[in-house]
């Protein structure tokens, strides 16, 4: 029997750091989305809480999970949630939460990654650099 995947809504009350449309040239073999495009695009949206917070340039140190819940499609409409959940001295630690809405089916929003990255604030010499209060 096929499993459906829960249906979900935006969430309310929040801007979304990222959206975009998936294209042909980002599928897998398969067709579906390649999960790297997937990622390249959480990290893309998580640093840009971290460069707000850090007023300036961060590397992205350390990947800490990362969950695939449900496929995304070509031609949904994917929407990156960023928040920061932790700051440290030099770090900055952003929860980033995907959903996808199928524009080419039912129009259903689905949540399809949850991932949490660390930045670190970094100087003109790429050196971490302490956050600004
Ligand atoms: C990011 C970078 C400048 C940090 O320099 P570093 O000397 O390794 O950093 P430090 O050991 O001083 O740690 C800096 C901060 O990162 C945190 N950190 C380091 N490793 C971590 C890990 N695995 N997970 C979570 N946080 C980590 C430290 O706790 C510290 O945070 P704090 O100052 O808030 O306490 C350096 O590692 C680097 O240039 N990495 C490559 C970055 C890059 O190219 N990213 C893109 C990859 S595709």
């Amino acid at each position: 029997m096929t499993q459906l995947a829960p249906l979900s809504t935006l969430p309310e009350g929040k801007n979304p750091a990222l959206r975009v449309v998936p294209m042909p040239a980002d599928a897998n073999v398969h067709g579906d989305v390649f999960g790297g495009w997937i990622m390249a695009q959480v990290d893309i949206a998580g640093s840009i809480p971290a460069v707000e917070r850090a007023q300036g340039r961060v590397a992205t140190v350390a990947v800490n999970s990362f969950l695939f819940k449900n496929p995304v499609f070509v031609g949904d409409l994917v929407s990156f949630y960023a928040d920061i959940v932790k700051t440290g001295r030099t770090s900055i630690t952003v929860s980033v939460e995907v959903y996808a809405q199928r524009m080419r089916h039912s129009n259903a929003i689905v949540k399809v990654t949850e991932a949490t990255l660390t930045y670190v604030a970094t100087d003109e010499n790429r050196l971490p650099r302490e956050l600004p209060v």
